[in-house]
Formats: structure tokens, C-alpha cells, sequence
């Protein structure tokens, strides 16, 4: 695999592929990465004859309060795991290829509805600055393809609409959530849990799980069922940020005659906030 840290680089590699007729296909991360995100290289690899990976902790989309300093950097590991995934090229540019003129004078796309509830709402501009550079990225790239885990359900929502309503031609593809043996979702982030917080995070993905059984069994009082599942984390020691039961297209909140619902959490072990969700069809 090929490394690059400049666009022109990048765009000199794509050139030669794009000339051959080759499918493209892009997957964007922060790095650290694990198995989640080894799964959406493999998934692209499937579908493209190219895979580009990029590497870029994206400044833009952490509030002043979250872990930007902190996010880890694993910059060698992740290239020998890229390489065995099938990734052709990573491209990790620096803030400054990405920001030249610094975030403040940075053009910004927003995403109205989906980015508005759920994470939107406890993070301020993070779906602005995912948006933003997800949209830099497509136009750097210029992917036939990219894949998004579903892991962030409402990241992935955010994309589709991004790409729909800036009538961008990249098929964006959703892969299912890698998860540990004990159920809890995969993320660079769960390495900040402490040993005695690491064994009570598993309640998040048990607490969708029960929520979704009793909608599957017919029950409609969603705000009920809501706090029920914030009581069981709150219970275990979490401090939940929410747990919302929402209609799986607009991420509104699901209506009794929904078909397709989506159980999205997020909370708190300590300092760290972890996020999952569930879909269920009824
Ligand atoms: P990051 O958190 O590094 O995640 C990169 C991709 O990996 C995202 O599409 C995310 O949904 C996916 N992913 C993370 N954990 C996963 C898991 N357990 N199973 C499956 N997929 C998983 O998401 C971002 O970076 C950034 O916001 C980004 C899109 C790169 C824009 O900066």
C-alpha cells in the first residue's frame, strides 16, 4: 500500500487508476483503527477495484471540550493492518492540506433534519464539520463508492443526505457494526475506558436489545420504553446522554405505525461517551 500526505499526490495516483477504467472506492477514518473499520476496507475491496483509506482527525467536528489532543494516533499499525485488509492507498494529509486558511475562513456544508436530534444536539456543529470535510474528501477522491459503518447511524444518515441533496454521483454503502464477544460496539474510543468501566459498558448494547424486544412485542409507549432504558444505564453506573426510539428514515421520533425503527443511545463511563443503536423492522 502506498502512503500520501498531499492532494496533489493523491490526485497524481488516482489519475493513472482513473485512466485504466478502475472502480474507486473510499474509506475515510480517523485512524486507531480496529476491526469496525478493517471491515468497511475489506466491504470496499469487494465492490472497487481500488480502496483508498484516509487517515485524518478532522479538527472540525470536536467541540472545544472533546478529546481532539487526546484522539490516538497509531499511524504504523494502522498501515500494516490497511495493507492486510486490501487498502491500495492511504492518503493521511496534515490540518494544514485540509485547512490552508484555517477553520475559521473554511467554506461548510449543513446538513438541515437528520443532523439536528440525537448526537447533533449534544455536540454543536460535530455533523458540520463531519459534513464538511466528508463532502472535501468526496471532491479530493473523487470515489465511485464509499463505505460508512453503521455504528453511526446518524453519521451514515447525515452522508446519504449530504450526498443526495449536493447531487454528488458516490454510492454510499452502510456496513453493519463490528462488535467484541460481549456485544459492545467496537471504537477507538472504548480504549479509554478504565478495567472496572470496560466491564459495565456491555449494558449499552444489552439496553437496545431489551428496548427493541418490547417494541417487537407490540408495545408503543416509546417515551416509556426510553425511560426504562435510561433508568437500567443510569443503574449501572452510566450517565446517559440520551436513548432515543426514532423512525430509522428521518430519525424523528418513531410514530405506533413505523416500520422501520432505530434505537439510538449515547453514554457516559466516566469521561467517555460511547454511542450505539439498533434497527428493527416490525
Ligand atoms: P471514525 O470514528 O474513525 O470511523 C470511521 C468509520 O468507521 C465510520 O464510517 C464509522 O462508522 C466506522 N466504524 C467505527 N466503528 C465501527 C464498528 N464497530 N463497526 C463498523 N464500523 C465502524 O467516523 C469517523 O471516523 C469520522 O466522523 C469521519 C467519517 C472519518 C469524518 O471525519
Amino acid at each position: 500500500m502506498r502512503t500520501v500526505h498531499t492532494l496533489k499526490e493523491l490526485r497524481a495516483m488516482l489519475r493513472g487508476y482513473r485512466q485504466k477504467g478502475k472502480r474507486i472506492a473510499l474509506v475515510p477514518t480517523m485512524g486507531n483503527l480496529h476491526e469496525g473499520h478493517i471491515s468497511l476496507v475489506r466491504r470496499a475491496s469487494e465492490t472497487a477495484d481500488i480502496v483508498v483509506t484516509s487517515i485524518f482527525v478532522n479538527p472540525m467536528q470536536f467541540g472545544v471540550t472533546e478529546d481532539l489532543d487526546n484522539y490516538p494516533r497509531t499511524l504504523q499499525e494502522d498501515q500494516d493492518a490497511l495493507d492486510k485488509a486490501g487498502s491500495t492507498l492511504l492518503f493521511t494529509p496534515s490540518n494544514n492540506e485540509i485547512y490552508p486558511d484555517g477553520l475559521a475562513r473554511q467554506t461548510r456544508v449543513i446538513v438541515p433534519e437528520v443532523s439536528e436530534g440525537h448526537c447533533g444536539a449534544s455536540r454543536p456543529g460535530h455533523f458540520e464539520g463531519v459534513a464538511t470535510v466528508v463532502a472535501m474528501l468526496f471532491n479530493m477522491v473523487q470515489p465511485d463508492v464509499a463505505v460508512f459503518g453503521e455504528k453511526d447511524f446518524q453519521q451514515l444518515a447525515v452522508i446519504r443526505k449530504l450526498t443526495r441533496d449536493l447531487m454528488m454521483p458516490v454510492e454510499i454503502i452502510g456496513a453493519p457494526t463490528v462488535r467484541e464477544k460481549d456485544g459492545l460496539a467496537k471504537s477507538s474510543r472504548n480504549g479509554y475506558l478504565s478495567k472496572t468501566d470496560r466491564a459495565k459498558a456491555p449494558v449499552v448494547y444489552q439496553t437496545l436489545e431489551t428496548a427493541a424486544e418490547k417494541i417487537l412485542q407490540g408495545r408503543t409507549d416509546f417515551s416509556v420504553i426510553e425511560a426504562e432504558a435510561s433508568y437500567t444505564l443510569s443503574n449501572a453506573g452510566l450517565r446517559p446522554d440520551y436513548f432515543n426510539i426514532a423512525s430509522s428514515l428521518t430519525l424523528k421520533p418513531a410514530t405506533v405505525d413505523d416500520p422501520q425503527i432505530t434505537l439510538l443511545v449515547a453514554a457516559f463511563l466516566g469521561t467517555t461517551r460511547l454511542i450505539d443503536n439498533l434497527s428493527i423492522t416490525r
